[in-house]
C-alpha cells in the first residue's frame, strides 16, 4: 500500500473531518463537555475502539472518561464512580505508559501490549482484559499539552486503544502518526481549547471566592445574623440546582449549572451595598439604639433635681414622694416601649404622654426630658427604625446597584447587577427602591428574595428578637405570597423541597 493510501484509510487526510473535530473543540463552553468532546473525536480521528481520558491534578493522573465501543461501555467521572485509583506522576512511575506520556510529554505508540515490551508494564490493560473479557492490542497515548511559546503545561492524556481499519472493519494499526502530524496537532488543539476553559473556570472560581470573602467582610461588620450572606448564597445554590432537576431544559424554572452560578453570585453580592450602611442603623436593636444612654442619663439628673428640690424645701414630701414614682414608673414604660415587638394604641397614647416630662438642663432650663427624635423612636409601632432610618437602610440596595454597575462583568454575568439590586422588590409594585412589579421583577430576584426573608425570618438576629421557627417562618412566605408580594409558585416550591434541612 502507498503511504498516502495508507494514511487515507486511517482518515488522517480527511481535511472536512479535520475541521470537523476543530471546530466541535471549540463549540462548548463546558470543561466536561469538551473532555468529552475531546476524548470521541480523537477516537474518531484515528479509528479507535477505546479509549481513556485523564487530566492531570495534584501531580496525578485522575481517570475522568473511559469509553470501549465493543463492551458499550461510557463513563464520565462527573456522573460516573469510577473505581480505578489515580496514577502518580513520580519518575518512579514511568512504566505506565500514560505516567510516561505526561511526565515525558511525550507521544507513545504501542503496536501490541501483549509483546514483550522492555519499557512499560501493561499489567493494567491486561488486568482489566482479564476482568472484562475485552482485548486490548494497540495504544497510542497522547499528552494533552498546551504550548504557548516556551510554556508547556501537560493537562492530560489521552490514551486510545484498538484502531480499527475503516474500509475492513477489521484490526487497523494507527501507523505512523507523524506523517503528517495531524493527530498530533489535534491533541495540542485541544490541549489549547482546554487550557482556555480551565482558564475561564478558574476566573470564574475567583470572581465566586472574591465575592464570597468581600461580602463575608460585611456579613461580619454586624455580630448580628453574620452568616446571613452565606446563608442566602447557599439556599440559592440548593433551590436552583433542585429546579434544575425537577423542570425541563428550556422550561422558565430551568437553571443549568451557569445559570445557578449566576444566581449564586447575584445572591452573594446582594447585599455588597451594606458596605456603607452605619451600623447604627444596621445593627438597632431596640427602638432608642444610641440614644437609650442619653435618656437614661437624664433621667438620673432629674431624679437627682427631685431630692435637691425637696431637700431645699422647694417640694413637700407629698410632691417629692408623687414626682419620684412618677419619674421611676415614666423610666420604666421608657425602658418597655424601646424593647416591645409591637406598639398598641394604648402604648401610642402612653408615648405621647411621655411628651409632658421635663428636666432642668446643664443652663438650668425646664426643657422636655424626651426631645422630639426619641417620641419619634418610640412611637415605631412595629420594628426598631425610624422613617429616616428606613430610608438610610433601604439605600444599601440602591449601593448593591450602583457598585455593581462599575464592574464590567462579562457576558456570563451581565444580568448579575440587576437581579442583586432587584432583591427587595415585590410583585405588587410595594417594594423598592425602583418598585418594579410582575413581569419586571426577574425571577433570580424572586428567589433571591424568598431566601433574603426566610434567612431573616429564621435567624436569632437580635437580642429582643428570637427566630422565627421555620413551620411559622414559611407559613409567613406563604401569607406574602398570596398578598401578591412573592412569587406564590416558588415559594411552593421552595416550601415543598425542604432544602433548609441541610443547611439550618
Ligand atoms: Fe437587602
Ligand atoms: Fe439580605
Amino acid at each position: 500500500m502507498k503511504k498516502a493510501d495508507k494514511a487515507e484509510s486511517r482518515g488522517v487526510y480527511d481535511i472536512e473531518k479535520i475541521f470537523e473535530v476543530v471546530l466541535a473543540f471549540n463549540s462548548v463552553n463546558d470543561r466536561t463537555e469538551l473532555l468529552n468532546i475531546i476524548l470521541t473525536k480523537m477516537m474518531e480521528i484515528t479509528y479507535s475502539d477505546a479509549g481513556t481520558l485523564y487530566t492531570v491534578d495534584d501531580d496525578k493522573l485522575n481517570f475522568r472518561i473511559i469509553k470501549n465501543k465493543t463492551l458499550g461501555i461510557f463513563q464520565s467521572s462527573e456522573t460516573d464512580e469510577i473505581n480505578l485509583p489515580p496514577i502518580i506522576l513520580d519518575k518512579n512511575n514511568i512504566q505506565n505508559v500514560s505516567a510516561y506520556s505526561a511526565i515525558k510529554n511525550e507521544i507513545v505508540l504501542v503496536d501490541d501490549v501483549y509483546a514483550e515490551n522492555e519499557r512499560f508494564n501493561f499489567s493494567g490493560p491486561k488486568k482489566y482484559d482479564n476482568m472484562t473479557g475485552y482485548s486490548t492490542r494497540a495504544m497510542l497515548v497522547l499528552p494533552i499539552c498546551t504550548q504557548r511559546g516556551n510554556d508547556n503545561e501537560v493537562l492530560g492524556v489521552i490514551q486510545m486503544i484498538n484502531p480499527i481499519d475503516p474500509i475492513t472493519g477489521g484490526p487497523g494499526v494507527y501507523g505512523n502518526i507523524y506523517e503528517p502530524p495531524i493527530v498530533p496537532a489535534l491533541a495540542k488543539i485541544a490541549a489549547n481549547t482546554l487550557a482556555n476553559l480551565t482558564y475561564v473556570r478558574d476566573l470564574r472560581l475567583l470572581l465566586r471566592s472574591f465575592a464570597a470573602v468581600m461580602t463575608q467582610a460585611i456579613d461580619e461588620r454586624s455580630p448580628y445574623n453574620n452568616n446571613h450572606t452565606q446563608n442566602v448564597a447557599q439556599y440559592c445554590e440548593k433551590f436552583a440546582t433542585h429546579l434544575g432537576r425537577i423542570f425541563p431544559q428550556g422550561h422558565a424554572f430551568h437553571f443549568d449549572s451557569l445559570h445557578t452560578e449566576r444566581l449564586v453570585l447575584a445572591a452573594l453580592l446582594h447585599d455588597i451595598g451594606k458596605i456603607i450602611t452605619p451600623l447604627s442603623v444596621m445593627d438597632k436593636s431596640d427602638r432608642l439604639g444610641q440614644r437609650l444612654e442619653a435618656i437614661r442619663y437624664r433621667f438620673e439628673l432629674k431624679k437627682c433635681q427631685i431630692e435637691i428640690d425637696w431637700l431645699h424645701k422647694r417640694i413637700n414630701n407629698e410632691q417629692y414622694a408623687v414626682e419620684k414614682e412618677m419619674t421611676a414608673d415614666y423610666q420604666l414604660l421608657v425602658e418597655h416601649i424601646n424593647t416591645i415587638g409591637f406598639l398598641t394604641d394604648e402604648h401610642m397614647e402612653n408615648v405621647l404622654k411621655l411628651r409632658s416630662l421635663t428636666y432642668k438642663n446643664t443652663e438650668g432650663a425646664v426643657v422636655p426630658l424626651l426631645d422630639e427624635g426619641d417620641i419619634d423612636a418610640l412611637s415605631i409601632k412595629k420594628g426598631t427604625l425610624t422613617a429616616s432610618e428606613r430610608e438610610i437602610m433601604q439605600q444599601h440596595v440602591v449601593i448593591t446597584g450602583r457598585l455593581l454597575d462599575k464592574i464590567p462583568f462579562w457576558k456570563y454575568y451581565g444580568d448579575v447587577p440587576q437581579w442583586a439590586r432587584s432583591h427587595h422588590e415585590f410583585l405588587d409594585g410595594t417594594g423598592y427602591p425602583q418598585k418594579l412589579s410582575g413581569a419586571e421583577v426577574p425571577i433570580e430576584s424572586c428567589i433571591i428574595t424568598i431566601m433574603d426573608i426566610f434567612d431573616a425570618l429564621i435567624d436569632d438576629d437580635r437580642p429582643y428578637k428570637k427566630g422565627i421557627p421555620i413551620d411559622k417562618s414559611l407559613k409567613i412566605l406563604e401569607k406574602m405570597a398570596d398578598e401578591g408580594k412573592l412569587h406564590k409558585e416558588l415559594v411552593q416550591l421552595f416550601t415543598e423541597s425542604k432544602l433548609w434541612e441541610d443547611i439550618v
